[in-house]
């Protein structure tokens, strides 16, 4: 009997989520039965895009419930085995984060679609929670939004937002391999020197900038072509104010309006997407999967040629998952978010 510790979804946070609004439970663990594995998990991801499935509404992943363990992208090992295609010590990556060990069929839960997958990773001798952040979903949405959604092109000034996290540094990066001039935003100083260490070519720390729209305009004065929103409200007004005609907007995400769902009302400059014929597109990563292969072929060829660095920022132990989710929100992370746990 194994035992296992899990985060479990206690209260439907209003507002900004605190830690009561998290329980830590602990589950015994049988050896698993026919067919099934046991899974280690070694590290779990804590994503923005959870803060959504806290709330009790249809979306495109479906509410946690309260009371039992919650959902997310982890890495584990196998520890267990009674399915001929895992072996003891494969890595494995699987939507079963927030809690340290699990048991599952892979042949019965790949019926179950992609959120019951099992996946065997060859590491290729990086660290396993690279598959996480920049071998993962935030580097494949970085790709896909900058790259398909956006459709850069040669020439384009590119303004990304959180462009110190886990998506924007990459989408950084992949924009400055290409050749861009690129803006960025975050907050705090440590985040300014680290995109200008990545050689991003204006910086605006937001946080210290007593009007974001002024200040963008002054490190564009010829304007943007493409923006990579992670951030929404007046960082989405600026880019508008900004863009050129014809210009791009990948909407990957709006983080400041997690908490507070129709705040703002804005942006209030939207009617200029009109006379500048802008082309504003939402997208979700896990429905541009047919970019994968792209992806990884790129992704290897940049990092084995040094192009490309990445930050993480760790929580050690189960029992530390909701402070590490928590941080996405006060920006107490540079690069991926992670949580730590064997
Ligand atoms: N569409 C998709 O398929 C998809 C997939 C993955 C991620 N996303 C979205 O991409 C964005 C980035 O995700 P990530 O995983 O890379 O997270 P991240 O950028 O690593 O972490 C979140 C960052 O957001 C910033 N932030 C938090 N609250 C803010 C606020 N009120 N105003 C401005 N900035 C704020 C913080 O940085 P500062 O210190 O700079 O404030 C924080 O570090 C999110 O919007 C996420 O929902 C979308």
């Amino acid at each position: 009997m194994t035992v296992s510790r899990e985060i479990r979804l206690k209260n439907r946070p209003v507002g900004v989520p605190t830690a009561s609004d998290f329980e830590l439970a602990s589950v015994d663990l049988a050896a698993p039965g026919p067919g099934e594995v046991q899974v280690k998990n070694l590290w779990m991801s804590v994503d923005p895009y959870m803060r959504g499935r806290m709330y009790d509404r249809p979306s495109y992943s479906p509410p946690f419930e309260l009371g039992k363990a919650m959902q997310g992208g982890a890495i584990g090992q196998i520890v267990a085995s009674h399915d001929p295609d895992y072996a003891v010590g494969d890595i494995v990556s699987s939507m079963f984060g927030w809690r340290e060990a699990f048991n599952l069929s892979p042949k019965a839960m790949a019926a179950a679609g992609p959120m019951g997958a099992l996946t065997k990773i060859d590491t290729h001798g990086l660290p396993p929670q690279t598959f996480l952040g920049i071998l993962g979903m935030p580097g494949m949405t970085a790709y896909t939004g900058l790259l398909r959604i956006a459709a850069l092109k040669d020439g384009d000034v590119v303004f990304v937002s959180a462009a110190a996290g886990a998506v924007g540094s990459i989408v950084c990066q992949i924009a400055k391999i290409k050749g861009h001039t690129v803006i960025g935003s975050a907050g705090g100083p440590e985040k300014v020197a680290f995109l200008k260490s990545i050689g991003v070519d204006h910086v605006i720390d937001y946080k210290a900038t007593p009007d974001v729209v002024a200040e963008l305009a002054k490190v564009a004065p010829k304007g943007i072509d493409v923006y990579f929103e992670n951030v929404g409200g007046v960082h989405l007004e600026a880019a508008i104010n900004s863009a050129r005609p014809f210009a791009r907007m990948a909407l990957c995400g709006m983080i400041s309006q997690y908490n507070e769902p129709g705040t703002p009302t804005g942006p209030a400059n939207i009617i200029q997407a009109v006379g500048k014929s802008l082309r504003l597109e939402g997208f979700i990563v896990s429905n541009h999967y047919d970019l994968y292969p792209a992806f990884v072929k790129d992704m290897a060829a940049w990092i084995g040629a040094g192009k490309l660095k990445w930050e993480e920022t760790v929580e050690e132990g189960i029992e530390h998952a909701p402070d590490a989710f928590l941080k996405l929100f006060s920006g107490q992370n540079l690069g991926k978010m992670l949580v730590k746990l064997a």
